[in-house]
């Protein structure tokens, strides 16, 4: 089985010293990072906006992986471009046009990705995967961190996969939200690509071999 690649979320980090952290993770062998973005009304909960991003973009090479849950996310599209984004990822869910918006991240030269809350079904992201980058799915409500992984959120891991091989697209998988050594077996049994992780790679006692386990799960 091929190596996962693992985005630790900024959102467990330490908030005063966001750039040394992310710093951290890719000395301890991170693949991308993931900045968790949160407006206040499409989560009840509120992080960052583009001028962090921006700020934290000279401290660090890896591909930044912006997850939007924000009701409006064709409005900020332009500004994160501009941040430094790699991967711009928004919900299904939320008020912007998913084809415009997709449109719009593509058009800016960043690459598309389509996240799905875990009540939405697999069947709403088949439209759009010509034009996708990553699908993500989310493994716990989004909103925080360090909520318990969702596990029945499999079989829409593999549907969506299953679709895409049946079409013969290659679009990347993502998962979020309480993967830990525990969970990141389960997700690559489904086949999944990207973990992202949060609690369980910046609260670990070895960050290194921590990201090295949930990079190999399975051996
Ligand atoms: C939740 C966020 C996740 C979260 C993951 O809304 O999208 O990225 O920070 O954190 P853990 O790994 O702690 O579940
Ligand atoms: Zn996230």
């Amino acid at each position: 089985m091929s190596k996962l690649k693992v985005a630790p979320s900024f959102l467990s980090c330490n908030f005063a010293e966001i750039g040394e952290d992310i710093k951290r993770v890719e000395a301890a062998g991170a693949d991308w990072i993931h900045l968790d973005v949160m407006d206040g009304h499409f989560v009840p909960n509120i992080t960052i906006g583009p001028p962090i991003v921006a700020a934290v973009r000279p401290y660090t090479r890896l591909p930044f992986d912006v997850h939007l849950m924000i009701d409006h996310p064709l409005d900020y599209i332009d500004a994160f471009a501009d941040a430094g984004a790699d991967i711009i990822a928004f919900h299904a869910e939320a008020k912007s046009d998913i084809a415009d918006t997709i449109a719009r991240i593509k058009a800016r030269g960043v690459k598309a990705g389509l996240v799905i809350k875990p009540k939405t079904p697999p069947e709403t992201v088949y439209p759009y995967l010509d034009d996708l980058y990553m699908v993500l799915v989310m493994t716990v409500e989004p909103g925080f961190g360090g909520q318990a992984f969702m596990a029945d959120m499999m079989p829409k891991v593999t549907a969506i996969k299953q679709e895409c091989q049946r079409r013969g697209l290659n679009v990347l998988i993502e998962v979020d939200g309480g993967i830990s050594e525990k969970t990141a077996p389960i997700a690559a049994k489904a086949g999944v690509d990207i973990c992202v992780s949060g609690t369980c790679v910046f609260k670990a006692q070895d960050i290194a071999a921590t990201i090295h386990y949930l990079q190999n799960p399975l051996e």
